[in-house]
Parts: C-alpha cells; structure tokens; sequence
C-alpha cells in the first residue's frame, strides 16, 4: 500500500467533529461550540486537506457550503444560488481586500454599501407577479427548505409587493433575527414553564423558522431585514446596490436603516468603528458588518469565486462566545442570604474583555446546563451583562468531572443554609449575623437612592464590618474620629469628611429610608409608592397584606415581604435605633396628588432636558399613570427626548402618540 493511501488520522477526526457540530447546528439549531471554535476547526481540516489533496472526498465538511436540508420540511432550489461571504478579522485585509478590488477595476477608490452584517437566518422570499409564493432557507446554497408557511406568520414580509413596477419573478434575499428584547422575553417565558431555553437570538430565530407548525412560528418574535436579490425576472435592475435597497424599500420590504452608501474604505472602516461601539445598543443582534461594492456593473464584472462574491466582504466583530474551562464554581452570599454560584474560569478573551468568572445564577441552573467542574464550557458576553456559560460541550467532559452541590452551611458565616418553600434560591439564615449580608446591606444603606452618604464605599465597610465596629445602619451613626482613624488609609481629614457625610444624611425622605431598609421586593419604585399612599412609616409597619396589596404595582409576593419585614422584632429595633441616632423626614402628606393620568401608559425614550428618567417616571407615577418600558398599541403616550432609541419608529409605526418634554411637563402640571 503506497503512503498516499494511508488517511490521516485528523483529517477523519476532524471530519467526525465538523459533521457533529454541523448537524447540531443546521439540524437540531443548537450548537454547542462557538462560532470561534468551529471556524478554528474548519479551517485545520482546510490546511490538512491542503497539504494532502489526494485526501479530499466529496464528502468532506469543505466540500459544501452549510449543510444539506435535513428535516420534514420540503426541498426547493433556488433559481439563483445563494451565496456566501468570505470574512475579514483585521483592518488589514479589509484594506488589502479593497486593493484587488481596485486593482481589478484599475480606477483608484470605490464607493461601497456599507450594512450590518444580522446574526440570524439567511433566507429567500420567492416573489411572483408581485405576490409571495415561495420563501426558503439557504441550506446548501443551491438547495434550502420550504418554510413559506413560517416567513408568512412574520409581520414585516409583505406578502404582496407595493406598486406595480416590480419583476414578475423577483428573489428577495434577507435576513430573518429575533430581536434582543423578544429574545429576553422569549427565554424568561420558557424557563418559567420549564421548556427550552435559545442560547442566542440566532439559534433562536433557526429554531423558529423550522417549525412544522406556523403557529409556533407566529408566536416568536421574528422580523426580517432584505439586503439583496437573487433573480430579477429578466429586468433590468438599478445601477447600484443602494438603489436596490430604495427600490426594495418602495416595494415594502424592511431594510436596515442602519445601512450607508460610503465613499471609500477609509469611510468603511470608521462606519465599522461606529457600529462596533453602538452594537449593544442596536435592537438586534450584528457581529459585523458587510461592505459591498455598490456599482451593479462593477460587482458582475469581478463575479464570484467558489461559495464567495470577490465584491463583498464580511468584516467580524470581536466573538462575543469563547471556549474555556471550569476551574472551580464557588458560592457568593447577597445582601438577603441568596446564595448564588459562581464558576471561576480560565481567564479567557471575550471581545476584548477578560473574562474570568460567569454566573450560574442558582442550582436549578447549574443542573439544567450540567455545569461540572473541569468542564469545557462556552462563555458568552454580550454589553455590560454578566458573563454566562451558554453551553458544556459535554464530550470534553475530564473523567474526574465533579458535580457541585449547594453546601448546606453558609460559606461566610457558617449559619444554616435552607431553600425556601418552591423557591429556586438557597439563602443563608444568618441574617446580619452573616459578615457578607451586613457588608452589603450596608453598601446598599448608604448607596447613591438609599441614604447616600458620600465617601463609604465598600473598602471602608469591609473594614467596619471586620472590625465589627459596625454591625447595622445605626452604628454609622455612632462613630467617631478615633475609630475610623485608626482604620487603614484613613487619615484625620478623610475621617472628618465620612463623619459629616454620615451626619449630613439623616434629614432624608421616608422613601430613601424604607428603599435604605433592604426589604425583599422593595425597590425604589415600591418604596415611592409605599411611602405616597401611607405618608407615616408608622401607619406602613401597621398596614395588613390586603391593604397592601390594595395599591398599585404591590401584589402578594411584595406586601408578604413588607409584612414579614416588620414582624420581625430584629428590623424594628435597627428602626429605632436610627431614629433614636436623629435620622428623619417629614411627615408626608398622603397622596395629595389627583390622579390626573390615572389608566395611562407612558413610555420614555432618548435623553430629556430637565428631568432624569428616574424624575420623569417617578412624577408620572404620582399622578397615577403606568410607565411601561416597550411600546404596544396600549401605549397612550411616547415621551422623547434626545437620542431616542427604536420605541420612536415603533410608536411611529403603531400611530401612538408623540410628546416632547415640554407637553410633558404641561401634563405634569
Ligand atoms: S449578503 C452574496 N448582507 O451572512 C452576498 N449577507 O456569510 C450574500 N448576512 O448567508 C450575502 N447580514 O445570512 C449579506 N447585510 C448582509 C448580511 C448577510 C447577514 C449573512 C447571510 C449570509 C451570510 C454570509
């Protein structure tokens, strides 16, 4: 047997692995590496295959574009084949791609369409004599499946063209995302009904398209942005790409409003810049953007290699998902005793960030996942959220994997560890007794919308509460120049300005003070509203659930935590010794206000002049109105400022109402 005919041991493996990840990918839509990680596989059997050609079988995984449909779902070729683009990681060949372009055209800069590149699903709506008839996935890119009755159960696919000048065959070509904020919704409802949870809105949108029931399909939230077309039905198309899109526009297809024509690839690269620091702020997810040369004739005239057109390009954003492994998961104590495990890391990059802890939020999660330490995990981070482990690619799993469970005494303060009733969190039943639940409470006594008393952060408080100088909020009341210089870095004039600050904060408002408390359920919000309906802290500690519960926003979880809070002898006396230390408020009047926005909703976007959020929305409150944070068709009114975000087209697009601020404040009174 020559040498040519022995296979190599990792082109096989690595095949295995790229038609395991392939299938979970395409077929069951989730994955379970990173997109990273599969790349970095890909492109080792590329080299391989490079260097042993005569290896290369037809059916290796770089044989193919994607992966051949594979479900109930019926088959239908595309008239023209979908392609797909070739990437760019560094400035560098993003400029080195503009050189052969140029190159290629002999002319010295050309303008380009500039587009994010959408972090969904890939499809093809079949337009004929106007009307929908056929829409696909790309599948293999000659090939994909029908899921027509799917793209019809989304809103934003009109199903018959605008205006009449269209061809009588056209090939939409777009991209179908879930929103971020669907997304979020999407997953909270899941859970609480224990159903599967999406690892990201991509998958999220796959599994959703590939649905035999459109009736599942109708219920996520899905919205579709075109950027192409594939056959034309003969006609002669615009000159450019952006007059593509315009002409797409007029038809009623949904365009990304985020897209630019662009003079050169200088102005390419700043819009990449831009878009990258705006990315967490878009409404969908992007992880890059695609430049294409705008002239028709110029992109026919360079055509396409392979699976990839020489005139476009997808420049990639940093991963938001990497692989790492889990060196240990411990456990951290919160300001009410819940217990929360937290997997310590191998340090790792994530888009810029190194990442070395992710939270699992609780046990019930941790199962869910089967997060084990030694596991290998993929970790995802995605704008200032904590870092989390999307998914355990279970066949690295170590052999001497070790399964966590929840330790049943308090790893601070060694108290009882019980889990309550139906509750997903464990809690340690130390109470302030528990050195890591009165550091916190107190850094949340004295925080910014509690008491805020400047100059007490946490160094200092860990250091009180060490020491044991300060064991409740009323012992910040009794300290003195000696103590606190004799702590570390604490020099007489640094001392001088804590005690004015602590003295400074006892004149305060009855809703500081009850938010101060650290009641379970108790937000600002509450406390505002605990505080305008019962005006005394007296008549609050007094009141029984159901007067409560009589309030607006207030249901039985909350006022059960106000009543427990109270009844408990401990809490009352840390009440009265601040009181008895001379912090206090004026008596409120109860709710003088008239109701006068009673039964409307208002929702705020952008920056406003004179008022904050928090003002705006605290204000409208009073008055009695709801301040919801998304826009539907029962939104009375929408409050923008500068900067306004999506809700202004969306309010634009449902007719509701549009204030600025000076209505708003001739509303308020
Ligand atoms: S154009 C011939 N534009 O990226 C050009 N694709 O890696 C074909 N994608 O399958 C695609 N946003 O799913 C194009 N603005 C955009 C895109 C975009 C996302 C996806 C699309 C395609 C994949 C190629």
């Amino acid at each position: 047997m020559s040498a040519r005919q022995i296979r190599h041991p990792r082109i096989a493996a690595l095949r295995r692995e790229l038609d395991e990840h392939n299938y979970r990918y395409y077929v069951l839509d989730n994955p379970v590496i990173p997109d990273a990680e599969y790349d970095r596989l890909f492109r080792e059997l590329q080299d391989l295959e490079r260097q042993f050609p005569e290896q290369i079988t037809p059916d290796s995984p770089t044989q193919r574009v994607g992966a051949a449909p594979a479900s109930a779902l019926a088959t239908v070729v595309h008239h023209q084949a979908m392609l797909s683009l070739d990437n760019a990681f560094s400035e560098q060949q993003v400029v080195a791609f503009d050189r052969r372009i140029c190159e290629a055209l002999e002319v010295d800069s050309v303008v380009y369409s500039a587009e994010p590149k959408l972090d969904g699903l890939a499809v093809n709506l079949m337009y004929q004599q106007g009307r929908l008839v056929c829409a696909a996935t790309r599948g293999d890119g000659q090939r994909g499946e029908d899921i027509t009755h799917n793209i019809r159960t989304i809103h934003s696919v009109p199903l018959r063209l605008r205006g009449t000048d269209w061809p009588q065959q056209l090939e939409v070509r777009g991209e179908v995302f879930m929103p971020k904020a669907g997304f979020a919704a999407f997953n909270r409802q899941a859970q609480a009904q224990d159903e599967r949870v999406f690892a990201n809105p991509r998958n999220a949108a796959a599994g959703s398209l590939r649905q035999l029931d459109p009736e599942i399909t109708r219920q996520r939230p899905l919205d579709v942005f075109c950027y192409g077309v594939g056959a034309y039905g003969g006609a002669a198309l615009p000159d450019s790409h952006s007059a593509l899109l315009m002409q797409l526009r007029d038809w009623g297809l949904k365009i990304c409003p985020e897209r630019q024509q662009l003079a050169n690839i200088e102005q390419c690269l700043a819009y990449y810049r831009d878009l990258l620091q705006r990315r967490d702020a878009l409404a969908y997810e992007i992880d890059g953007v695609v430049y294409k040369v705008d002239r028709l004739a110029w992109q026919r005239h360079l055509g396409h290699v392979a699976r990839a057109p020489r005139w476009a390009l997808a420049h990639k954003f940093p991963a938001q998902e990497k692989l790492t492994t889990v060196r240990a998961i411990e456990v951290q104590v919160g300001r009410t005793g819940a217990l929360t495990p937290v997997a310590r890391l191998e340090p790792v990059d994530v888009g810029g960030v190194t990442v070395t802890n992710a939270t699992l939020h609780n046990l019930d999660e941790i199962r869910r996942k089967d997060v084990r330490v030694g596991d290998t995990v993929t970790v995802r981070r995605a704008g200032d959220v904590i870092p989390e482990i999307v998914a355990v690619l279970s066949e690295r799993r170590p052999a001497d994997s070790r399964l966590f469970t929840m330790p049943d005494h308090c790893p601070v303060c060694g108290s009882e560890v019980r889990r309550i009733d139906d509750e997903a969190v464990f809690r340690c039943m130390g109470g302030l007794f528990c050195a890591a639940q009165r550091r916190q409470a107190l850094s949340h006594f004295v925080s910014r919308r509690a008491l805020d008393i400047e100059g007490v952060g946490a160094k200092l408080i860990e250091q009180l509460v060490a020491g044991d100088w300060v064991r409740s909020p009323a012992d910040l009341y009794r300290l003195d120049l000696a103590t606190l210089t004799g702590l570390e870095r604490m020099g007489e004039k640094s001392a001088t300005k804590v005690l004015a600050a602590i003295a400074a904060s006892k004149p305060t408002t009855l809703a500081r003070f009850l938010y101060a408390l650290g009641i379970r359920e108790v937000g600002e919000t509450t406390a505002q509203t605990l505080a305008n309906a019962f005006g005394t802290l007296e008549a609050i500690m007094h009141a029984d659930e159901a007067t409560l519960q009589a309030l607006p926003d207030i249901g039985p979880k909350v006022a059960q935590q106000v009543r427990a809070f109270f009844a408990e002898a401990h809490n009352r006396e840390v009440i009265e010794q601040l009181q008895a230390v001379g912090v206090q408020w004026p008596e409120h009047q109860t709710q003088t206000l008239e109701p006068t926005l009673k039964g409307q909703t208002f929702v705020l976007t952008g920056t406003l002049d004179t008022l904050s959020r928090d003002q705006a929305k605290a204000r409208l409150q009073a008055l009695g109105a709801k301040v919801s944070s998304s826009v539907s068709k029962k939104t009375d009114y929408v409050v923008v400022g500068a900067n306004p975000g999506s809700k202004l087209t969306q309010a634009q697009s449902l007719g509701v109402q549009i204030i600025d601020e000076a209505q708003l404040l001739r509303l308020l009174g």
